[in-house]
């Protein structure tokens, strides 16, 4: 799968953004014929999903004629439609085939304001229990401080019964000051811990999105506190793996209004590639695979992980990419210099 990102504009201004090197810098939306040729490139390697993103993807002047043209197109199965919520009661009719999934991003009163907040909640409504779409709808939450905010969060998963939400631990975004992923993760981990058991206390299972805590962060006390509602969600099976992994991702690829196509929102400014340049999906991916990805186990960014077994067998990448790029950098260049030898002495 891919994305497209239809549109720069989005309604809120999220603290943690990732995406903040377009959002609401230019006002560029995607026209209808972009739109196609993006649709085309990632159905041209027999993808049969898609994504909406943005921005806020509902904010597109044409968003109509984008899901009109998504519900008309028989080759698309399955199209996910990333939004924080706020405006989807204008789309209830196109929404309600069920090729559209949702993955809705649910911030705080405190962080969009309790008008936006209050609306969300509304749409929610509308969508569960006016339109039965409960079942195409993930509930997600950015934990991008050591003090986020989450009981917000449990009353909704409460009223209507979800059984799972999309956790992520934000990744810095490219143009800000970046730490070690380390650090990072043993900030949240206490909340996040308190916030797992909570919810695993509910019944619900937290999956994480791609930035995971790294199984090295997580000690044995960590599970001994989780170990029993984690049974309870999970049954007799083994502690979740899900709860602490390694940390390997894969090139997500967002394509953007100009059909410049990034790896993922984390590592935009480094990998931008225009798809024309390549035959279909694949061959973009794997050129990031091969520019980006394979240095991901042979870079590191804190000492810990220099002898780490998980890293030197290439299962590891110790948290997001974005942490490891100035190296990764390096790596491209050294590799350049070394291709450009090797011709020169053919
Ligand atoms: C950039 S937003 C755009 C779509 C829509 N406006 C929304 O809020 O979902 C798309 C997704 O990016 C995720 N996201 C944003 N900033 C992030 C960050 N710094 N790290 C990880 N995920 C992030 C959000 O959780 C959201 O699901």
């Amino acid at each position: 799968m891919a994305n497209i990102v239809i549109t720069d504009v989005c309604n809120l201004h999220c603290p943690y953004c990732f995406a903040s090197e377009f959002v609401n810098k230019e006002a560029n939306e995607i026209s209808m014929d972009a739109f196609r040729q993006a649709k085309e490139f990632i159905l041209s390697s027999g993808c049969k999903g898609l994504g909406i993103i943005g921005g806020e993807p509902l904010l597109h002047s044409a968003f109509k004629e984008i899901l009109e043209d998504i519900i008309y197109d028989g080759r698309v199965q399955k199209a996910t439609v990333f939004t924080n919520g706020i405006h989807c009661d204008e789309y209830l009719d196109q929404f309600s085939h069920e090729k559209f999934r949702f993955l809705i991003n649910c911030n705080s009163p405190t962080d969009t304001g309790v008008r936006n907040y209050e609306k969300l909640c509304g749409n929610l409504e509308l969508m569960i229990e006016k339109r039965y779409m409960k079942n195409r709808i993930s509930l997600g939450i950015n934990m991008y401080k050591p003090d986020f905010e989450y009981e917000y969060l449990l009353k909704l998963l409460d009223r209507y019964h979800f059984d799972n939400l999309r956790v992520s631990i934000t990744v810095p975004n490219g143009s800000t000051k970046r730490g070690s992923a380390f650090d990072d993760f043993r900030r949240i981990k206490p909340r996040m811990l308190e916030f797992f058991n909570v919810l695993l206390s509910m019944g619900i299972r937290p999956r994480y999105d791609c930035n995971k805590l790294p199984s090295c962060l997580f000690e044995w006390e960590d599970y001994r506190f989780l170990e029993e509602n984690i049974r309870q969600v999970m049954g007799d099976k083994k502690i979740h793996p899900n709860m602490a992994e390694v940390v390997r991702c894969r090139p997500v690829v967002d394509i953007l209004q100009d059909l410049t196509a990034i790896r993922c929102f984390g590592l935009s400014q480094y990998t931008k590639a225009d798809i024309r340049d390549f035959r279909n999906l694949d061959e973009l991916k794997e050129y990031y695979r091969r520019t980006v990805d394979s240095y991901g186990c042979n870079t590191v960014y804190h000492e810990d992980c220099t002898g780490c077994r998980k890293r030197l067998n290439g299962k590891c990448y110790g948290g997001c990419l974005v942490y490891k790029i100035d190296s990764i950098l390096k790596m491209q260049e050294y590799s350049e210099e070394l291709m450009a030898k090797a011709g020169d002495m053919e």
